[in-house]
């Protein structure tokens, strides 16, 4: 029986995705590193550490671990500021009236999400009220696919991970869903996300009711 919902937010609740990029490629053009939307790819739901290692190896740069963190840091002030033109207009379309549907019906929220600006990200999108629990990415330390931050979010929701359905628009994330025993929904193309128990185009699509009759059999 379904009692729960799990979402990952960078992606699935609205497009930072676009956000982290941009803040990357302004970092990779002011280092002198090649960045593009193909290497972008591989960051989806990969914690910030991860990325600038990711991307250090894509430039075949050797860096030692305290100037990696510098430009790690770097790029999060970047991306921080980028987050103030956030407003609650910003929902990924569809993503605003699935959190309201799931208040009306009585399921239990949580965030699951690798950021660790998940704060702010909520706090411009006003998104507060539509989580019973966040977690991100200062409540576990290993990240996606490591089940653990939604394993955190089903606990802390009181909730076993066969209860819950997890959104991810992260081939990573999709895996850490697995790994932790939860059903996935897949947000985005078959070569990322096609391994989920169900899979949308996009959150427009991924409604309440949608889910309701692909799950069928768990409500
Ligand atoms: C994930 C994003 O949600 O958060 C990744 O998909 C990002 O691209 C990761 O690297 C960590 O985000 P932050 O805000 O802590 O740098
Ligand atoms: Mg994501």
């Amino acid at each position: 029986m379904i009692k729960g919902f799990i979402f990952d937010l960078d992606g699935v609740i609205t497009d930072t995705a676009e956000l982290h990029f941009q803040a990357w490629k302004n970092l990779a053009d002011q280092v002198g590193w090649n960045f593009d939307r193909e290497v972008n790819e591989k960051l989806r739901g990969v914690s910030r550490m991860d990325s600038i290692n990711i991307i250090r190896a894509h430039n075949n740069a050797e860096v030692d671990q305290e100037e990696l963190i510098e430009l790690a840091n770097k790029k999060n002030a970047i991306y921080v500021e980028s987050l103030n033109q956030i407003t609650p207009d910003d929902y990924l379309e569809g993503a605003e009236g699935l959190l309201k549907n799931l208040r009306v019906e009585g399921f239990l929220v949580a965030l699951g999400s690798a950021s660790k600006n998940s704060t702010k990200v909520l706090q411009q999108l006003q998104a507060n009220k539509y989580f019973d629990v966040i977690g991100d990415g200062n409540s576990v330390s290993k990240s996606k696919p490591a089940p653990d931050i939604f394993l955190y979010g089903a606990e802390k929701l009181g909730l076993k991970p066969e209860q819950c359905i997890v959104y991810e628009d992260a081939e990573s994330g999709v895996d850490a869903a697995k790994a932790g025993g939860f059903y996935a929904v897949g947000i985005g193309p078959k070569e990322r996300v096609g391994h989920a128990d169900v899979r949308f185009d996009t959150m427009k699509e991924a409604t309440l009711f949608e889910i309701k009759s692909k799950f069928n059999d768990l409500f």
